[in-house]
């Protein structure tokens, strides 16, 4: 028996009256002026595809969109707690808003996602934050038209943050910001509990959505003309535990690639403690799937790995990545790093170092470790001072740009498949396989296809490129 809590058909088609509601509030109010929404997202992907649900929802109440606060009617920050920078500037961006508030008293200022998830933050809207008037947590999303038109009839703030396991909701409309590119979620939530991360606490356990309704969407996906879909979860490689279908991540990457057309599939996030030889050797006879790897290692060093609570040590990382390397020749990698661990050495961060030239990733993201309130690590002693971390960091930073060059020098002179992904003023940009962008030169009706291109220079991180014919 499955413990995930499936929303039901009825609860979502309750939401329809309140989206009913809502839609007469503003008919009345702006007297048939259609009202506007500014969304602003913070954070993962999977972030971006929540906020593709928040517009579907706002689009069936009548809203249109604008990137310009002063233009909107509605403001809503689906916000990240992932580090202390990410909050601040929502602290920031919400705080700006104070006057415009002033100015417009119909402005609905609205906030949601992780970072309002947790309590303390929730608290400190509704204490130092009351221009803000709805704030609502990961857990009930799909209520979102009733929740709005409880803080808009109720003209009181308005602060739901139910801690709950998590659910999943499924007939959510989406508005989806992309024409080519689309992110389809197959599991929500996490159990892992890295000791540095929130994330656990604030998006629930783990569930995955069942097979039949991811595959449902990605054959939509494809017949709507996308051509990359991007399978999102915390873990990828948890799929489908504890459901009674059996369907794990290798089994639905495998249906999904078995989909008809031209089309790529890419996926992210894979944890190396799950990521299995049975993978890679499904990667490696599935065409479709990308050959580009998000592998986040977070440190080189097993004892801080352990102090992370990460399950797997330098050297499964390492004998992962040479599996990989076996059986799809033409793999690359990237991943998370985190300098500055509470705890962590200058031992440990050089042997950081060494796996970065070990592996050879394409490219990182380097993070310094930012202490979370109520994870296990913000307990730890952390002797390091932050100007020595700063350093560790620029150090970590120029290791990576100096192997960076190195692999770009290398592909001048090379021709790749590439997609080309948007305008970028004076050319395109095409992502290549191994997700490096290269600038080339084309018009913008070629956005969205599939080409071939020769790389004819490459310096520091830019690369440029010519479309062959
Ligand atoms: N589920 C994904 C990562 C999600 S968070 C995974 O396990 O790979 C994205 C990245 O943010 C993490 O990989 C980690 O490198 C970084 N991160 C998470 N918590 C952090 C913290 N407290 N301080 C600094 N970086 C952190
Ligand atoms: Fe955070 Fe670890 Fe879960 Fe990733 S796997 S979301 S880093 S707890
Ligand atoms: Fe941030 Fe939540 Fe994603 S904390 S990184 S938006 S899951």
């Amino acid at each position: 028996m499955s413990a995930v809590r499936v929303i039901t058909t009825e609860e979502l088609a309750a939401q329809h009256s309140f989206e009913e509601t809502v839609r007469a509030f503003y008919e009345e109010r702006l007297g048939g002026l259609v009202p506007i929404a500014c969304v602003r997202t913070y954070g993962c992907q999977q972030n971006v595809s929540d906020s593709e649900r928040i517009k579907g929802m706002l689009a069936a109440m009548g809203f249109g969109f604008s990137d310009d606060p002063e233009q909107a009617d509605l403001i809503l920050f689906n916000t990240c707690a992932v580090r202390e920078h990410a909050e601040d500037r929502v602290f920031g961006n919400v705080g700006a808003l104070k006057n415009l508030k002033r100015r417009k008293p119909h402005l609905m200022i609205a906030l949601c996602g992780c970072m309002v998830q947790q309590e303390h933050i929730a608290e400190k809207f509704r204490q130092s934050y009351p221009f803000v008037g709805l704030v609502f947590g990961t857990h009930v999303l799909y209520r979102f038209p009733e929740l709005l038109a409880g803080a808009l009839l109720s003209g009181k703030t308005s602060v739901v943050i139910p801690q709950e396991d998590g659910n999943v909701a499924e007939g959510i409309p989406v508005r989806r910001d992309g024409h080519f590119k689309a992110w389809l979620p197959i599991m929500y939530g996490c159990n892992n509990f890295c000791t540095y991360c929130i994330v656990p606490y604030v998006r629930g356990r783990e569930r995955s959505r069942s097979p039949e309704i991811i595959l449902e969407e990605a054959r939509q996906l494809v017949q709507d003309g996308y051509k990359e879909i991007t399978l999102l979860g915390q873990n990828v490689n948890s799929y489908g535990k504890g459901e009674a279908h059996g369907v794990d991540f290798p089994e639905l990457l495998r249906r999904i690639n078995a989909i008809e057309g031209d089309f790529l599939i890419r996926f992210m996030t894979s944890h190396p403690k799950d990521a299995t030889p049975r993978l890679f050797d499904t990667i490696a006879a599935c065409q479709k799937v990308s050959r580009h790897f998000h592998l986040p290692f977070q440190s080189g060093s097993t004892r801080v790995l352990k102090a992370m609570n990460r399950g797997y040590t330098r050297e499964d990382y390492l004998q992962l990545i040479k599996y990989a390397r076996s059986v799809i020749p033409d793999i690359s990698f990237t991943s998370d790093v985190i300098v500055g661990f509470p705890g962590e050495t200058r031992e440990d961060f050089e042997q950081t170092l060494s796996l970065i030239e070990e592996v050879g990733f394409t490219s990182l993201f380097t993070f310094i470790y930012s202490p979370r309130k109520g994870t296990p690590a913000a307990e730890m002693p952390d002797p390091v001072s932050p100007q020595e971390k700063v350093q560790w960091f620029q150090e970590m930073t120029a290791l990576q740009e100096q192997l960076s060059a190195c692999r770009t020098a290398a592909m001048v002179g090379k021709t790749y498949p590439a997609l080309i992904e948007s305008s970028a003023g004076a050319f395109l940009e095409a992502r290549l396989p191994d997700n490096t962008v290269v600038r080339v030169q084309g018009p913008d009706s070629l956005i969205g296809q599939h080409v071939d291109v020769m790389v004819t220079k490459a310096k520091s991180w830019v690369l440029t490129g010519e479309i062959l014919a």
